[in-house]
């Protein structure tokens, strides 16, 4: 099956504010979709709705075949969600904690505590199961919510800001984890780290004052870079202007910038005429002049500054 979270229209207004602005979007199974956006843009309120813990004001949301405001009870069986900040039950232990939502989520006997063990040692929860939920630290207590979220096996996953305050192999281990279940699954998650979208996300979504202002591959999304398929060139010169010169003179070339000269050496960036980098013609001219080259390498542009530049031009 194809579709497994489809919205449409989605708005949420708090008073005359306007937090979810007309967003549509579909997942399939196999996808990890990343939500992007500045604080405040609207990605906790979207995962708000499609998990049922806030109504929107209007808009649909589909969960496989069932509509969430027909059936709420059904479509909340298939998500498994991990909200920001904290679990709520902070007295609780991890372990009471996720046999608790384990009964909650009809789960009974051996397969009860087989579930809770195996998720246990998944999230590496082992070395502070019976400590108060309370007491652990960020990256602890984050653990238990992605415990609790995925103990179910639910065919949605719905990750709000999944590695926030975990430390850099708990990331790891974490962003491994969404990755081994994504050929099985339809999966959402927000996050401010552009690294992580490269990293698990098969599409990504921007957000920006409620709006959905793109979305794309990751990849797509870094070809909206002003410098995406430019080529850098260092050459060691101490005449740069006839290189600049030359290299404007290439037909696959738009134009040339000088950036900065250190020890010798000069570096140019190359703009594309067309939609190809002009590497290869850059190279030749190269070579073909003798020039002394340091560095030559393509920019695929960075999805940081793709992000910067929509979102600040919405927000203008
Ligand atoms: N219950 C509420 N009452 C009033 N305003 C709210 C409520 N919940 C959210 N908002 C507002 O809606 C906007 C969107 O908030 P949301 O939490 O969805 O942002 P976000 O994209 O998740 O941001 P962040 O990256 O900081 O987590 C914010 O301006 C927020 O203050
Ligand atoms: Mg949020």
């Amino acid at each position: 099956m194809g579709v497994m979270v489809e919205v449409s229209h989605l708005k949420k207004t708090f008073g005359s504010f306007t937090a979810v602005d007309d967003i549509s979007f579909s997942v399939n199974k196999g996808e990890v979709l990343g939500f992007l956006g500045p604080n405040g843009a609207g990605k906790s309120t979207t995962m708000k709705m499609i998990t049922g813990f806030l109504t929107p004001d209007s808009g649909t949301i589909k969960v496989g075949s069932d509509n969430i405001a027909d059936n709420p009870v059904a479509v909340k069986a298939r998500i498994g969600y991990l909200p920001e900040g904290a679990p709520l039950y902070s007295d609780m232990t991890p372990i009471t904690f996720l046999h608790f939502i384990a009964e909650i989520r009809g789960l009974r006997g051996a397969e009860k505590s087989r579930r809770v063990a195996e998720m246990i040692d998944k999230v590496n929860l082992g070395s502070v199961v019976n400590k108060p939920i309370e007491t652990l630290s960020k990256g602890f207590k984050r653990r238990v919510g992605l415990a609790q979220a995925i103990l179910h096996d639910p065919e949605v996953l719905i990750l709000d800001e999944p590695t926030d305050g975990l430390d850099p192999n708990q990331k790891h281990e974490v962003r491994t984890l969404i990755s081994d279940m994504a050929a099985e699954k339809a999966i959402i998650l927000s996050t401010h780290i552009l690294e992580e979208v490269n990293a698990v996300c098969s599409r990504a979504i921007i957000i920006a004052n409620g709006r959905l202002i793109a979305d794309g591959t990751p990849a797509s999304l870094e070809a909206k870079s002003p410098l995406h398929n430019t080529v850098e060139i260092t050459i060691r010169t101490a005449a740069p202007d006839p290189v600049n010169r030359a290299l404007e003179k290439i037909s696959s070339v738009k134009s040339v910038e000088k950036l900065a000269a250190a020890d010798g050496c000069v570096t140019f960036r190359v703009y594309p005429s067309g939609d190809n980098s002009p590497i290869s013609d850059v190279s030749h001219m190269a070579r073909d002049n003798n020039w002394d080259v340091e560095n030559l390498h393509v920019v695929h542009g960075r999805l940081d500054d793709v992000f910067r530049t929509i979102t600040t031009q919405q927000a203008s």
